[in-house]
């Protein structure tokens, strides 16, 4: 065990839960093995506090650092606000800047808030949604973070939450009363959303989705959820806090052109730097100054600072272009591997952000596999990939020999029905579990 296992094995008895964020969690990934901390990142490379070098072809700062990390140029505009001051009494200017960037970015919106993560956003957007419809009740589909309006489906039916991203979520410490308040509805389920809308027409104020995640974007699907969703009167909140700045440079639906009432950004948007925004129309948006919604850290300088330069990079280098065909390499690269080994896996999730799915028997034994021997060759490695502007094309074929090796080892146990006797440890987390 190095200095990083161990100092995780101190995190759980400081930290209830060991760190603050559930996918950092090592059990997520190799329990026991994962190298828990890093000591620093740069570009795609991670070294670790025993110094060992790893190439990242995991999930980049879960999905914050598209540039990769401490990308120069952003830091160079963030350390020259923290120079100038990224606190005072007064306003940084660079909050405006960056809302009338988004604007442009997204035309059909006219009024921006911010935050610092994804969740809190989410949490605002809901807020100002149930403001503005006057109607409680929330139908998601999707991961929209920790919030109690989120965590309340859970009360009604434990599995609500089961089919969004993350199974075993407990609605524990969320007030009974909010029981019913959010309902869930299935990606691309067209039939079950008007049911649900059916069932619930004279409560729902607010419908809240991810754009696309782990399937192809189902066009047609978003197209009537906008449909119904504006015939009820309640106010469509598209969540990108993940897909944005994967796909284009801001909000996918942009796309596609379903434009929602309001989006929410965060993750990508300061590659690093914690910021999130929720861009809206502004009737909707209006409706934040009926209600309190405010934050000292929220007017901080260096996530709007942060932001500007990304966007700057990301226009002038076309850097979501890039991130699509490194994508498209990447999974094309695994399904020959694949196809050559006759494994069981396909491939989803959007295509700067390619996803693994096992289909094969104990998909997370298989899982936990390839993690040990792609760290043992210096890759921290899961089965979803955070395409990054740094993931230069050497560094993608060097993964893709090794993940071959490592791949066509994963069969010949198969085959031989040895695949358990590879472990050197405990199987990874699929989703929340309580940690010893
Ligand atoms: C779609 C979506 N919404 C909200 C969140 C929550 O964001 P954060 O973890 O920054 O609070 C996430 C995080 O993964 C997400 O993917």
């Amino acid at each position: 065990m190095g200095k990083s296992q161990e100092l995780y094995q101190q995190a759980k008895q400081l930290i209830p839960g060991g760190t603050q964020l559930l996918s950092k969690r090592s059990e997520m990934f190799l329990p026991d093995q994962w190298p828990s901390y890093y000591k620093k990142a740069k570009g795609v490379e991670v070294w670790d506090l025993d110094d060992r070098h790893y190439d990242d072809m995991s999930i980049m700062g879960v999905g914050t650092c598209v540039l990769g990390y401490a990308n120069d140029e952003v830091n160079q505009a963030v350390m020259a606000a923290i120079a100038e001051g990224n606190m005072s009494t007064l306003n940084c200017y660079e909050e405006i800047q960056l809302a009338q960037k988004l604007i442009t970015l997204h035309p059909w919106a006219q009024m921006v808030r911010y935050a610092k993560s994804g969740g809190e956003a989410c949490m605002i957007a809901v807020r100002i949604a149930r403001a503005f419809s006057k109607k409680d009740k929330v139908a998601f589909c999707g991961y929209h973070g920790w919030g109690d309006w989120y965590l309340a489906s859970n009360l009604a039916d434990d599995k609500n939450l089961d089919g969004q991203l993350l199974p075993g979520l407990e609605p524990c410490g969320v007030p009974a009363g909010l029981a019913h308040s959010a309902v869930p509805f299935v990606y691309g389920d067209t039939e079950g959303f008007q049911r649900l809308i059916e069932e619930n027409k004279n409560e729902i104020g607010v419908v809240i989705m991810e754009v696309g995640r782990h399937q192809k974007v189902a066009v047609e699907f978003l197209k009537k959820v906008k449909e119904i969703t504006k015939a009820i009167g309640a106010v469509l909140i598209f969540d990108e806090v993940s897909s944005g700045f994967r796909v284009t440079t801001g909000g996918m639906h942009m796309v596609y052109g379903i434009n929602p009432d309001i989006l929410v950004l965060g993750k990508a948007l300061g590659n690093g730097y914690p910021i999130s925004s929720v861009i809206g129309i502004r009737d909707v948006m209006q409706a934040a100054q009926r209600t309190f919604i405010s934050s000292t850290y929220w007017t901080e300088r260096i996530g709007f600072v942060a932001a500007l330069e990304t966007i700057k990079i990301f226009e002038r280098d076309q850097v979501a272009k890039k991130l699509m065909e490194t994508g498209e390499y990447l999974t094309q690269g695994l399904l020959d591997i694949f196809k050559k080994y006759s494994l069981k896996i396909d491939m989803a999730g959007l295509v700067s952000v390619p996803m693994m799915v096992i289909r094969l028997e104990k998909p997370l034994v298989v899982k936990t596999i390839f993690t040990q021997e792609m760290l043992k060759e210096g890759f921290l490695a899961t089965t979803t990939i955070y395409v990054s502007y740094a993931h230069t094309m050497a560094i993608i074929d060097r993964y893709l020999v090794v993940a071959n090796k490592v791949w066509r080892r994963i069969a010949d146990a198969l085959k031989a029905g040895t695949l358990e006797d590879m472990l050197e440890g405990p199987v990874c987390h699929s989703g929340f579990k309580r940690l010893a």
